[in-house]
């Protein structure tokens, strides 16, 4: 029976894709800043759920240790801890920034770093990072979030290559907009309709008219993970829902020039 190790676990997708393997008869180590009971319907042998913070780097020791020694080795990670803030570069603070890029991309390197040893003593696994559909389709108002998955995807597009001589996979999941998350609501809680600045708010509205009529769901994403972690091959991205989908065939599809000429209609951004 293989073994899988979440980060994130406390909602979302994270939560989603670690009841997916569970319902496939994997053994799961949900992680989460603040373990909960009763946050899995059914209690099982096969779930440990444990405390982890991924930017805390002593907490990282401890959970991976404990996952390591928790049934039999972990055959798969995935990074999918992570959150969002949607607003103008001009207001996001540097300790703002700090924060992004400490959960989003240290947090996973981080994390990559703690199970590699593991993975290769054992000379097979699978790492499986979160990114988003933001890395093909950048879109104003989240430039630093862009930021932190885009270093994820080049850090494991690299990895890729580095850790195959020894068997372990690197694959990356890019979910599309999923509604349905708690991350969508905390993504705008940075902002209030009284603080949103009145020169961006545009920008805004053009986001709010241009939203995916086909959205991300939960089971998108824990599939494109259950999918990836299951996968041999050599695939590296798997976007994940029919928005990310759509948008990924669109940028391949088309030159640098008109994609960017595409979004600049959709947001009604000058030419310069
Ligand atoms: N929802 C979307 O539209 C969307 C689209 C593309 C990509 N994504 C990505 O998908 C991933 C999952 O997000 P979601 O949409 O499922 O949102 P979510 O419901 O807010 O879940 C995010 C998870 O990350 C955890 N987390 C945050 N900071 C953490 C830290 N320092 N250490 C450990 N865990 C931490 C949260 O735990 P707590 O309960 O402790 O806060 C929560 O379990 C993220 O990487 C996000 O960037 C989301």
């Amino acid at each position: 029976m293989k073994t899988v190790l979440i980060t994130g676990s406390s909602s979302g997708f994270g939560k989603a894709t670690a009841q997916l393997f569970l319902a496939n008869g994997w053994n799961v180590i949900a992680t989460m800043r603040q373990p909960q009971d009763g946050l899995f319907a059914a209690s099982s042998n096969n779930l440990r759920v444990a405390a982890l913070d991924v930017t805390d780097a002593r907490s990282i020791r401890m959970a991976v240790s404990e996952a390591v020694n928790a049934f039999d080795g972990v055959d798969v990670l995935v990074n999918n801890a992570g959150f969002g803030a949607f607003l103008p570069l001009e207001t996001t603070s540097d300790e703002l920034t700090r924060r992004l890029f400490e959960t989003n991309t240290l947090g996973t390197i981080a994390m990559v770093h703690a199970i590699v040893p593991h993975m290769r003593q054992r000379g097979s696994g699978t790492i499986v990072n979160v990114t988003s559909s933001v890395v093909f389709n950048p879109s104003p108002l989240v430039s630093v979030y862009t930021a932190t998955k885009t270093a994820v995807e080049g850090f494991s597009e690299a990895l890729h290559y580095e850790l195959a001589p020894f068997g372990i996979h690197v694959k990356l999941v890019e979910p599309g907009y999923g509604p349905d998350t708690k991350f969508r609501t905390s993504m705008m809680a940075f902002n209030d309709a009284n603080s949103f600045p009145a020169p961006y708010q545009p920008l805004l509205d053009a986001r709010m008219s241009n939203l995916p009529e086909a959205t991300t769901s939960l089971e998108d994403v824990a599939n494109a993970v259950f999918r990836a972690a299951n996968d041999t091959g050599a695939t590296l991205r798997y976007p994940a829902g029919p928005d990310s989908v759509a948008s990924a065939k669109m940028r391949a599809g088309l030159s640098e020039d008109d994609f960017l000429a595409s979004k600049r209609g959709a947001y009604a951004v000058p030419r310069q």
